[in-house]
Formats: structure tokens, sequence, C-alpha cells
């Protein structure tokens, strides 16, 4: 005789989530969501399974997978004062953002296995939601690349353009090169990509002649930055074959190379964030060095493309790039001397899900670009990224129904000051559920420091092209590098 759903799943079921519209990429369907331990046990009918120890209530409530965060700072080892592992992963906690992928720009760069190791204690002993930790590509490291990627890296992140900490961009020859390694191992590599000796001239002239408004930013990183940089790491990306995710699009230029590049099988993938999608040059002359942000803000007509080049797939996923920094460090007296960025992990979900009311994407578009495709690019698809039976239980319950008013007082980041302070939303994030425990409880954070641990990935088989051309191809049939 043929079980029961009860039978299968109730002896091990810890917790379950009732009546909520669960949704994917394809569905919204009202169903019951079982958790065993870490892991979805079950998604079934409402109404099948009998009880657990917990359960929560999650009728008139969206039931999500947690938002995948393929973009953060949270800048320890080094700033602390702006953020730490503690406080970025509870701001993410809050937001709805289950996992996190965090960038190497920290001090010392993540760019030397010693100082992967020093992150990874750190992270490991204060993280409140999954991570993942990024390696740094840059002109030194070459020869570390794959003590990196033994010692547990996600993906590496490549600096070709300027930005906060200051860390040179790699001279071509280097680039290309450390292309070629990660080609070897099917890692994916994150690109900052503007064209650094153009914004460095930009810059040194405008300061020359007096400029120092909001709008000397973007003058000195005009689009054909990106272009450049973009094209470049795309060519690079398709002769070596390594896989190619391009951080932060923020105009329209360059969006028809990322489309013939993937028409042509390159193995790229695009992230853009909330402010490109929804803030303009006109914010930028409302709030100032607030909204100073590498790339930058662009002038309006570039938000309605990158809508359109999500809605097309060209772009394939929702970062955050997640930049805290102090109020009083993004109000120098010149554009300057403010830093840049902001921080984002906490205010994504209320924002976007606001898109969502407001007709802009469906609640299935944004489960697959805030969850599924990262989830896809960083190979940990179907653990994470989905809910169904057998993934991690990384989930979200919100209110599309409640909403507020973002505020720079209630962020968990230390970093209390955002562009979206006064945003109204109409939706809220209740609770965040990462691998069966509860983080964050009817708004609150209740979860522990040291639940987050390093996500576990498996990216598809390397697929390396032009391998008899590698530099360790000539050097190694020359005899010059045998060992
Ligand atoms: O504005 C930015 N700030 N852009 C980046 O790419 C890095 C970030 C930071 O680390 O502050
Ligand atoms: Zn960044």
């Amino acid at each position: 005789m043929a079980l029961g759903v009860n039978q299968m799943i109730d002896a091990k079921i810890d917790l379950i989530i009732r009546g909520g519209q669960v949704v994917t990429p394809t569905s919204t369907k009202k169903a019951d969501v079982a958790i065993a331990g870490e892991i979805i046990a079950a998604v079934t009918e409402p109404g099948l399974l009998s009880s657990a120890t917990q359960e929560i209530d999650a009728s008139g409530r969206y039931v999500l997978p947690g938002a995948i965060d393929s973009h953060v700072h949270f800048r320890e080892p080094g700033y602390t004062h702006k953020e730490n592992w503690a406080s970025g992963t509870a701001a993410a906690a809050c937001g709805g953002a289950t996992s996190v992928f965090e960038m190497p720009n920290t001090n010392p760069p993540t760019g030397s296995v010693e100082a992967l190791k020093l992150k990874q204690d750190l992270a490991g002993a204060q993280a409140y939601v999954d991570y993942g930790i990024y390696g740094l590509l840059d002109e030194n490291n070459i020869d570390s690349l794959e003590d990196l990627i033994r010692n547990g890296v996600s993906g590496f992140k490549c600096f070709m353009g300027n930005t906060f900490g200051d860390l040179p961009a790699p001279s071509d020859g280097a680039m290309l090169e450390g292309f070629e390694i990660l080609a070897s191992h099917g890692y994916r590599c994150t690109v900052h990509a503007e064209n650094a000796s153009i914004m460095a001239r930009r810059q040194d002239r405008l300061e020359s002649a007096g400029r120092g408004d909001p709008l000397a930013h973007l003058a000195a990183r005009p689009a054909i930055c990106a272009i450049e940089a973009v094209g470049r790491a795309i060519a690079f990306a398709e002769w070596t074959g390594a896989r190619l995710h391009i951080a932060h699009k923020s105009s329209k230029d360059a969006l028809y190379l990322i489309k013939d590049a993937k028409t042509r099988g390159v193995d790229v993938t695009v992230e853009t964030c909330p402010h490109y999608l929804l803030m303009t040059t006109d914010d930028m002359e409302r709030l100032g060095g607030l909204l100073r942000v590498n790339p930058p803000i662009r002038e309006p007509g570039h938000g309605e493309a990158l809508w359109d080049a999500l809605h097309d797939g060209t772009i394939d996923m929702i970062a955050t790039d997640h930049a805290p920094h102090l109020p009083e460090e993004k109000k120098g007296k010149t554009i300057w001397q403010c830093d840049c960025g902001f921080p984002g992990v906490e205010t994504q979900m209320p924002v976007m899900l606001t898109q969502v009311n407001a007709g802009r994407l469906s609640i299935n578009q944004y489960v697959q670009w805030s969850a599924q495709a990262p989830a896809k690019a960083w190979g940990c698809y179907p653990q994470k990224g989905v809910i169904q039976s057998g993934s991690d239980a990384d989930i979200v319950i919100a209110n599309l129904n409640r909403g507020g008013v973002v505020d720079n007082a209630a962020l968990h980041s230390k970093s209390k000051i955002t562009p979206w302070h006064g945003f109204e939303t109409t939706a809220s994030v209740e609770y965040t559920l990462v691998r069966g425990r509860i983080v964050v409880e009817a708004g609150h954070l209740v979860g522990a420091p040291g639940w987050g641990r390093a996500v576990r990935q498996q990216m598809p088989a390397p697929r390396p092209r032009n391998t008899d051309k590698t530099m360790r191809a000539i050097i190694d049939s020359h005899g010059v590098l045998q060992q």
C-alpha cells in the first residue's frame, strides 16, 4: 500500500510553514512547506501534514527562496568601523538574503591563502547567513590562484577599474593569464568593468579644473569606460573559456556586447542593482555624495534599458553591491572626498517587492532574478535558490500587503546611511530561515552569529579554450617550468 504524505515524512519534520503562496520562477501555489533539520522535506498541498514542533502560519504571505546576493562588501578584516561579518550578515538576514558572496577589497585583500584563511575564520565565527568568499585576481597573485581555489574561494574578483580600497587594476597580460588558469578549473570571475586609465585621467583633469560637484563623478566615468571594459573582459573570457560575471551593470551602452556574447555561447552572467534600476542623475543632484557609487548612477533612460535587459535575459540577476561607509565618510566637501557606495543588502527585497506590487516584474521573475539565477551561476543550484524537496531550507516569508518607510536608523548595517531613506515600500520581510533555522522572526533578528556557513558549490565541468596557447602551455612545452 502506498504511504500517505504524513507517514512518509512526519517522523522527521521539525517545522511546517503553512498556507503561504510558495513561489518558483514558473508558479505561485498555495502550499505547506515541511522542513526536516536543514532541508526542505516536502512541499505539499495545504492541510496534508499533521503537526510539527514548530509551525509558522504564512496565510496571506508569499514564501520565497531567500535572496542570494552575489555582491556584498563586509569590510572585515580591515575596515570594521564600516561593517563586520556579524553586522553585514545580520543586515542580510533582515533583508531576506540567505546567502551572500563577499568581495576581496578588504585589508588585507583576499589575494593570498593567508588572507583567505583569516577571512574564513572571521566569517565562520560571525555569520548569520551562508556565505561565499571571493578571491582577488590581481597583477601579483596569478601564481596563488590555484591555492585560493584549493582553499575554498567561491570565485574571483578582478577590479579592472579603481574603486574603494584602491586596488590597482591588473595589466591585461596578468588578467588574461589569470583567466587561463580559472578556465582550466571552471571557476567564474566577476569583473568590475570600468576602464581604469580613462577614469584616472578624467578625474585628474576634472579635479584640476575645479570640478567637485556630484555630477563630476559621472563625468569622470562615462559609459565608454564600461563599454570598453565589458568588451575586453568578454574577449578574454571567450578566448580562454573562463566563466565571467559582470558586476553592477549600470548603463545601457554595453548591453549589445553582452547579448552578442551570450548568443555565441560565452558563459557570461550579469547583475544589476536596485539603484541602477530606480535612480538617476536627478537623485544624484538631490542626494549628492551619498549617491556616489562605482559605476556611477546615470542619466534617465539607462534604468529603463536595464529593466528591458532583465526581462529579455541579457541581465540575469539582481545583486546589491552592499558597500557600507559611515555617514561622515559619505559627506566630504567635494564629491571626490565622499567614499563610494552605500549599504543595500537589507533594502533590496523590500524595494524590489515594491516593484512587484507596482507591476514592473512578476513575483516569479523576482524569485528567478534574486535566487535561482545566482544559485545557478555560482554552482549551488538546486541546493539553494529554490523551494523544493531536498533543497536547503533557505526561505523568506514576505508580506506584500504591508510595507513601511526605509529608515537609516533601523538598518542593521553599521552604515546607517542609505539613499533609500524615506522610500515608501509596500512589502516587507517577516521571516528569514537559513538552513531550517529561523534567523528573523516577525521582522526581528533572532538568529545566532556563527550559524552561517560556507556555501557548497559545484561548478559545471571546465570548458577551457585555446589551451595550447596559454602561458602555462607555452612555458611547459619548452621545459622552462618543469618542476
Ligand atoms: O561604489 C562602490 N563601492 N563600488 C564598488 O565597486 C566597490 C564599493 C566599495 O567597496 O565601497
Ligand atoms: Zn562592489
